[in-house]
């Protein structure tokens, strides 16, 4: 009896300790999202590649770092994770920057929740799909402009000869 009196008094001053100590994180499990009304498999499977390893991060819509968690990293001094959707600036970059930046992800001591690299995680399909899935947050001059941004560096890149590190772009 005392000692479930003691591990009671101990997991309630825990928990007081940890709600004081950190913003409170909302874990949302991937299976608990609602499964994709995609008929397209690319998007389907993006839809899910993000959600697995992407979501928690960069928000399951897209939006960034948000709330609280927003508010902590600024008031410390630290850059949040940007958000994907056509508010942030993911469209401005071309695939073969956003293929490559993906795998090995981004180690900036700026950032609070530095993004890991993917090479060996996902195939150049997965991200090609999760990026497929991205692109349906932006606006048609967003699609657009990034499109065109993918075609000119591609053009630049079969000039100069280098070669190309991601499968053909493909848009939704
Ligand atoms: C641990 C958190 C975290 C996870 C998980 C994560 N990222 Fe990131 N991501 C970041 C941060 C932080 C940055 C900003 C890096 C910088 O510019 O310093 C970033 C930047 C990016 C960018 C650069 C473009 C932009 O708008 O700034 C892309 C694209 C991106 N992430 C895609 C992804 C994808 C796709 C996944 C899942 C496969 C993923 N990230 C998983 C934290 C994360």
């Amino acid at each position: 009896m005392r000692i479930r009196f003691a591990l009671v008094i101990f997991f309630v001053a825990l928990a007081a300790c940890s709600s004081a100590r950190q913003p409170s994180i909302t874990l949302v499990a991937p299976e608990s999202l609602a499964t994709s009304e995609f008929a397209d498999p690319v998007l389907r499977q993006g839809q899910i590649d993000y959600n697995t390893h992407c979501g928690h991060c960069h928000g399951y819509n897209g939006e960034g770092q948000i709330g609280e968690i927003l508010q902590t990293a600024r008031q410390q001094g630290m850059r949040p994770v940007p958000p994907h959707n056509a508010d942030g600036n993911t469209w401005r970059y071309a695939d073969q920057l956003l293929v490559r930046l993906i795998k090995e992800g981004v180690s900036n001591p700026l950032d609070q929740f530095p993004m890991p690299g993917y090479a060996g995680v996902l195939t150049d399909e997965q991200i090609m799909g999760i990026l497929a899935y991205i692109k349906l947050w932006w606006t048609d001059e967003q699609r657009a402009y990034q499109a065109q941004v993918t075609a000119n560096l591609q053009a630049v890149w079969d000039a100069l000869g280098v070669e190309n590190i991601t499968p053909s772009a493909s848009a939704p």
